[in-house]
């Protein structure tokens, strides 16, 4: 068969098995279309014994959430021993150009701040933001290259400020979304906000979006960049 009919074909099935999959909704209903179509019989085996699948309640998805996973940690240091979570952050190298920092945020539409790994960006810019009341305008979206950061980060911040993951703090990264209606700051991959600007391209849920590690140009930051332009007027 020449190679142009055959994808034209492969095409046509993985289409059909897609929409039949979408739907109906139903666990396994491409597995026995597959089956069906190619004249297979599925013999029951000890699994489908076991469980009876129309009272089973379990939710498959639970294992791959992470949400849960993060409980609470031990301090490991001296330093962080002797001393709450909230007061640390006054020793942050950012905590000293905190008044600073704020005033030029508010006087420019656009601000790139540049500062030595550990010295506060990722965990502090969005509280302060919160804290100078931005977030009575919509969230504080704050971007990250990789979804591990975004979840640790979004622990730790919501650690720092003494609430559940997922109230007030929150992050969404792909296939899981801990956010609630409570979020102010929201933690997330770029690729989600990418997801998001294409929804609602002026972004209007938000009132601030950090984009960290902007240095990295991962691809959705790039054309984030494009959009943040058009959406901030400059
Ligand atoms: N999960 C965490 N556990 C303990 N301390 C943390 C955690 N995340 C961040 N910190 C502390 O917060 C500081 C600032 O981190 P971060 O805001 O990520 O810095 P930056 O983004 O400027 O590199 C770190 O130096 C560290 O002391
Ligand atoms: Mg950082």
């Amino acid at each position: 068969m020449p190679i142009n009919k055959f994808l034209d074909k492969w095409r046509h099935l993985v289409v059909l098995v897609t929409t039949i999959f979408r739907g109906s909704g139903e666990k396994g209903t491409v597995n026995r279309y597959l089956r069906n179509i190619m004249g297979i019989k599925k013999k029951e085996d000890d699994e489908d014994k076991r469980f009876n699948k129309d009272d089973d309640t379990t939710d498959y998805k639970t294992d791959q959430k992470f949400a849960e996973h993060m409980t609470k940690t031990e301090a490991a240091s001296d330093f962080a021993r002797k001393k709450s979570i909230s007061e640390q952050r006054r020793y942050l190298p950012v905590f000293a150009v905190r008044q600073e920092l704020l005033n030029v945020i508010r006087e420019n539409s656009v601000v790139i701040i540049v500062g030595e790994t550990g010295s506060g960006k990722t965990t502090q810019l969005t509280q302060y933001l919160h804290e100078d009341g931005y977030s009575k305008y919509g969230m504080i979206g704050c971007t990250q290259p990789r979804r591990v950061a975004a979840m640790s980060v979004a622990k730790r911040v919501s650690d720092e400020m003494g609430t559940q993951l997922g109230d007030e703090v929150g992050y969404a990264i792909r296939f899981e979304d801990c956010t609630s209606e409570n979020t102010v700051i929201k933690y997330m991959t770029d690729g989600i906000l990418l997801r998001e600007s294409l929804r609602e391209p002026d972004l209007d849920h938000y009132s601030a979006i950090i984009m960290d590690e902007a240095h990295e140009r991962s691809l959705s930051t790039d054309v984030l960049f494009g959009l943040l332009r058009e959406v901030s007027h400059f």
